[in-house]
């Protein structure tokens, strides 16, 4: 089995020069586990820690352990990252008294449930329904809350026993706390940011040690859904005592012409030996492409160095050096984002011998923020066309799959994307990863709130202990991804209303910022803040949410309660004329995939409500994308704002997809009305309106609603068209209804007069007068079908690559039935297996994990994987009460997932 795995790797082991296998005798069910060394000669094992988990989870206390009561053996956890020696903590000279049963070594976990890491607790629900409820909606009704314990063994073989051990946590929600053979280890309460813990003081050589990891989620501890567990990956890193540290790679690149860019690395080396060190480092730099994994050119070396590293010493090593005819990162579509790797090798003085070895992937690149022009990538204004991005990956939940994320930055792209915000806190690394892969631009962001609640337990709490520590740690992680154009420390904080008192957070976080990563700028999103306050005077960026296009500000929106803002881009670029100006958030225009309701407001943009777009009984969103949440707009009205300020260097639409949690307008509902994308991944109207914004060579036209209404016959339901062309004359059954020229300002085409009468609606649209695109959209039949379609042929036998299957009810033309929400059932059989199932309804509280679903507006999601180590035919088919069943056939493969061999 092994060897035939290896037979069909061959080349990509090839390539990747650095995989080593090694046979897992305890696991051998699952055949393999990959061993990663970062080093083909150094001695660096990064080893994933994925399988073999047990987990058990209460809702209650069931230990008692509290982080208050241990807080100060956890703190120290945060010491590397505290720039001041006297703020770092000391750890207690003794062991906490308490016993920890769950930790011991000898406790029977047996019984425990088998897990599989990245593993999000709650997403298999069920969903708290109703009112009375320990999650609500903000939270997204799933059972997040309460304690989850993760056992599992490691083994430090003898080989290891002059090693240093490490555990690393890409992201645990939350409070966690992590013990060794029983001994407690340390710990990381935010959840979102990723952490590192020395395992080895702890550590028995030879054998297999106990690991523990206790997480502890609160309620009312979040704005959205944070999903629970260990949710991101888990890697065990066995390095020579003296060796690259954590992050200890940093990149920056100044490209001061397209024929040569200067690079400079600083390289921090660890040395926990008992003795001093004579350390000689050197770097190499090659072209990469992180779709194969493979190297190509070498482009550069650094000088050399050696120095002395003394024991319990981190020491920087500085180096520089040029590139000549740089193969430069960029911003897609315009530029390629090419990638280089540097390869960082660590040899003893004595001998010659090389001792770690690192890599770092980075990209040569030059933003520059223009407070005229916006941002400028590699000398060209490139336009931030955006969407903000909560980290829940759908039915999946919060545990981070990286085919679900690809997934969602190839729907993304297609509609124009360029640039993605990570609201409102780190991202799994390995998004970090695809976005500079596929040439995305990334604002990165790291809290909702300081020292100001949003939630009773939220961030605030553990702010003062914490903050330093946390946005050190995430820029470090972060910052040679050369996605990145801009830190975020901060999204519509309370601090913004303080005055001087908020300023002040402020500054110390911007500060922290500038300190630790000089080459990028630092900003905060502002719903509140206006330009004669302090608040903005402290960032280097103006972010506004909401404020540029106006808040509550036409009369559409003047019978709202709330605050009331006119539109501010002008009175920014007039308090800050030397800051780039972008919209972090724009538009929160709220809609439920494939549900129209009638009447249509006449205006642009209004709010959402019973008598406008909404419906409180069904909870359902009207899908015209005229309505908004009360503080927002809709793009049409956001695209003007835009378009009459040519200084503001783009948007970030709220959002790209639905997410789980935040239900607004409707807290009965699971998920958010807000995306582009619905929560399976399917797009909404709106999706074209972008598209057509954004893409603007692109030939769309595209219709809404649809045209199958037996109880309109005769009343007035308008047609929208979304499109790129500048003309287009609607048809209603070969009748024309006008044709309309878009004026400036105005982003849509629209027919607010037609009456419904069955048959076909037809568009053609124009473009310097000359035909663009066309559409047409008919009346169908009653449900008589299904239609399956698999989004890739193949994915990998591994466990964790999907496949995403939409069902479509068809009539007996083939045509979707769009108001169709008959029964599902899908059945994978082969060597598949089903792991979610979905339809975008908001209110749906069917299980995510569930074989059964109802269509919403015509369509279902199913999502199967292949079973680990199991290639071979998977059939997946859905069935319902009278329709003909569909069936489709995908085939699971042998191979690797290069993003995670890093
Ligand atoms: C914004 C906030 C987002 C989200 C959004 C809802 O004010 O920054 O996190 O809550 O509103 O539409």
């Amino acid at each position: 089995m092994l060897a035939y795995w290896v037979l069909n790797n061959a080349f990509q082991l090839f390539s990747l020069g650095f995989l080593a296998l090694i046979w897992s005798p305890n696991v051998a069910a699952r055949v393999i586990e990959v061993h990663h060394p970062r080093s083909p000669t150094g001695g660096r094992q990064v080893i994933r820690l994925d399988t073999d988990w047990r987990f058990w989870h209460s809702f209650e206390n069931p230990d008692g352990i509290t982080y208050n009561q241990l807080k100060a053996y956890i703190l120290p956890s945060s010491n590397d990252f505290i720039a001041n020696p006297s703020d770092r903590h000391q750890q207690p000279s003794s062991e906490p008294n308490i016993t920890v049963q769950y930790a011991d070594n000898n406790f029977d976990d047996s019984s425990w449930e088998t897990a599989r890491v990245p593993h999000d607790w709650a997403i298999k629900g069920p969903f708290y329904v109703g009112d009375d409820v320990p999650v609500g909606g903000g939270m997204g009704r799933l059972p997040v809350q309460g304690v989850g314990w993760y056992r599992r063994k490691i083994n430090i073989e003898p080989d290891d026993a002059d090693k240093q051990i490490y555990l690393d946590i890409d992201g645990a929600m939350s409070y966690a706390i992590v013990w060794l053979n029983g001994k407690l280890v340390g710990g990381w309460p935010y959840g979102y940011n990723s952490f590192r813990l020395d395992l080895t003081p702890h550590t028995v050589v030879g054998q297999d040690n106990q690991l523990a990891v206790r997480l502890d989620n609160p309620t009312e501890s979040s704005r959205w859904y944070p999903g629970g567990g260990l949710y991101r990956n888990v890697w065990l890193t066995k390095v020579d005592k003296t060796h690259v540290g954590q992050w200890g790679t940093y990149i920056t690149t100044e490209a001061s012409s397209s024929s040569s860019a200067t690079l400079n690395l600083v390289v921090s080396v660890e040395n926990k030996a008992k003795t001093a060190r004579d350390i000689r480092i050197s770097t190499d730099v090659f072209e990469f492409d992180p779709e194969t994994g493979r190297r190509g050119r070498k482009v550069a070396s650094f000088p050399r160095i050696s120095r002395i590293v003394s024991p319990n010493q981190s020491i920087d090593f500085n180096s520089s050096t040029t590139v000549l005819n740089p193969r430069l990162w960029g911003a897609w579509p315009s530029q390629n984002p090419n990638m280089h790797i540097a390869i960082t090798t660590l040899y003893t003085g004595d001998g010659d011998k090389a001792i770690d070895t690192y890599e770092t992937r980075f990209g040569i690149r030059t933003f520059t923020l223009d407070s005229n022009k916006g941002l400028i990538v590699n000398g060209l204004p490139t336009r931030i066309q955006g969407v903000d991005q909560h980290h829940d990956l759908g039915s999946i939940g919060a545990a981070f799959n990286l085919r679900a994320a690809q997934r969602q930055l190839e729907i993304l792209r297609e509609m124009g994307v360029n640039a993605i915000r990570m609201s409102h806190n780190p991202p799994a690394p390995e998004l970090l990863d695809l976005l500079d892969q596929h040439g995305f631009l990334v604002m990165d962001e790291i809290f909702d709130c300081w020292e100001i609640q949003k939630n009773p337990n939220d961030f605030h709490l553990i702010f003062p202990d914490w903050y330093e520590a946390d946005l050190r740690a995430f820029m470090r992680r972060d910052r040679n991804h050369p996605s990145i154009y801009l830190w975020s420390v901060g999204n519509e904080v309370g601090e913004q209303h303080t005055d001087e008192a908020g300023v002040a957070v402020a500054r110390r976080l911007v500060g922290i910022a500038h300190d630790e990563e000089p080459t990028r700028l630092v900003t905060s999103a502002m719903n509140f803040a206006k330009p004669n306050m302090t608040f903005p005077t402290a960032f280097d960026v103006i972010s506004l949410n909401y404020q540029g296009e106006g808040i509550r500000d036409t009369p559409a929106y003047s019978q709202l309660s709330g605050i009331a803002t006119p539109p501010l881009y002008d009175s920014f670029k007039g308090a800050y004329p030397e800051k780039m100006i972008e919209s972090s958030e724009t538009a929160s225009s709220l809609s439920s995939r494939g549900i129209y309701i009638f009447p249509v407001t006449s205006v642009i943009s209004a709010p959402v409500n019973d008598t406008s777009g909404g419906n409180s009984t069904t909870m359902q969103v009207s899908a015209y994308n005229l309505y908004s949440a009360d503080f927002g707009s809709s793009p049409d009205k956001v695209f003007a704002a835009q378009d009459q300020h040519p200084f503001v260097a783009g948007e970030f639409v709220w959002t790209g997809f639905d997410y789980i949690g935040e239900p607004t307008p409707y807290y009965s509902a699971r998920s958010s009305y807000s995306g582009i994308i619905d929560l399976a991944g399917f797009p909404k109207d709106r999706y074209y309106l972008y598209q057509s914004r954004w893409r603007p060579d692109l030939r769309t036209a595209h219709i809404l609603p649809h045209w199958t209404w037996p109880d309109r016959i005769g009343k007035v339901t308008p047609v929208h068209v979304f499109s790129s062309a500048d003309e287009a004359e609607l048809f209603v059954n070969g009748k024309s209804q006008g044709r309309l020229v878009k004026t400036q300002y105005s982003y849509r085409f629209r027919w607010d007069e037609v009456v419904y009468a069955p048959g076909e609606l037809h568009v053609v649209t124009y473009k310097d007068g000359k035909i663009w695109a066309k559409a047409t959209v008919e009346t169908v039949g009653d449900a008589a079908g299904l239609r399956l379609t698999a989004d890739r042929p193949s994915i990998r036998a591994d466990g964790e690559d999907l496949v995403y299957i939409t069902a479509e009810v068809i009539d007996n033309k083939g045509r979707v039935v769009p108001q169709a929400t008959n029964y599902i059932t899908f059945d994978v059989s082969g060597v598949g297996e089903l792991v979610a199932t979905d339809n975008g309804d908001p209110t749906d509280f069917t299980v995510f994990p569930s074989k059964h679903r109802k269509a919403f507006s015509g369509l279902a999601l199913a999502i199967a994987r292949a079973k680990m180590g199991k290639p071979g035919p998977i059939t997946v088919t859905a069935s319902g009460a009278n329709l003909q069943p569909a069936k489709v056939a995908v085939k699971a493969i042998w191979g690797v997932n290069l993003v995670l061999l890093k």
